[in-house]
């Protein structure tokens, strides 16, 4: 069931259920809490699965919405811990852009976390081709709405067999897209260019990581995921077979399978 909550500058839009170590999920650019839909009630068997929709996107409101930084995404989630009695480190689970903030999340309130999922995402900053496309793509975005966003992204997000084999479903991932306010698909692909390259702090993180990634993932790829594996100290590699950059929602039984065996 989606609950509402209004703390600080957000007006959230989340779902928070079943019990026991608290399991955060947080979602990619330009998407919502969805994403997650073959992993929230599954999962809620063992965890107390807490998917909020990122402030500017799905059904939550934010009052700042341009830049959108990776820092200012985990500094609003750690107050919607609070507000939701979260005292217990989390595990924090991201995908691509989500990823991005689990590591600004982890490098800002570190005695939150008990453990990171890192999925399809990546610890570097952008270059500057990346920063140019991304300030070209929000200016568009703004001036034209998000309709061409749904064209380029698409055939990125997903392995081609996804594609060809469940079109619905995609069709139900582009309408989030979609439908995601103009100002706040602009206001994250800023925030995303700012975001410092966290490389070089891979060594620190101490608690356990999980790195997934799909097979096919052409925006984030398994070799320059692995290496990132390998430069935490605790993270175990997988790499999901026939998945894109959309890994746990192209393969939901082989990633739950994982987060059910993991502590
Ligand atoms: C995402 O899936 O969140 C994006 O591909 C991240 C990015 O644009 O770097």
């Amino acid at each position: 069931m989606i609950q509402t909550l209004v703390c600080k500058e957000t007006h959230w839009s989340l779902e928070d259920r079943g019990s026991g170590p608290p399991l955060l999920l947080v979602h990619g650019f330009p998407l919502d809490h969805t994403m997650w839909q073959a992993q929230i009630e599954p999962l809620s068997a063992r965890y107390r699965v807490i998917a909020p929709d990122l402030p500017g996107f799905g059904n939550s409101r934010t009052e700042t919405s341009d830049p959108l930084t990776m820092e200012f995404f985990a500094d609003q989630l750690a107050e919607l811990l609070g507000a939701l009695g979260v005292s217990q480190p989390v595990i924090f689970c991201g995908l691509s852009m989500g990823g991005y903030v689990a590591l600004a999340f982890w490098a800002r309130h570190p005695s939150r976390v008990a453990q990171l999922v890192l999925c399809d995402t990546r610890a570097a900053a952008d270059d500057e081709t990346t920063r140019r496309t991304r300030e070209l793509t929000a200016r568009r975005v703004l001036t034209e709405g998000t309709e061409f966003l749904v064209e380029t992204m698409l055939p990125k997000l997903f392995a081609e067999q996804t594609l060809a084999e469940r079109p619905g479903d995609v069709e139900t991932i582009a309408s989030v897209i979609r439908n995601t306010p103009p100002e706040s698909v602009a206001g994250a692909l800023r925030g995303m260019a700012l975001r410092p390259d966290r490389t070089a702090e891979l060594p620190d993180i101490t608690v356990p990581a999980t790195v997934v990634v799909g097979e096919h993932d052409a925006i984030t790829p398994p070799e320059e995921m692995d290496r990132m594996a390998q430069s935490m100290p605790r993270a175990t590699f997988h790499l999901l077979p026939g998945a894109g950059h959309m890994a746990p929602w192209e393969q939901p039984a082989r990633f739950n399978e994982l987060m059910m065996g993991s502590e």
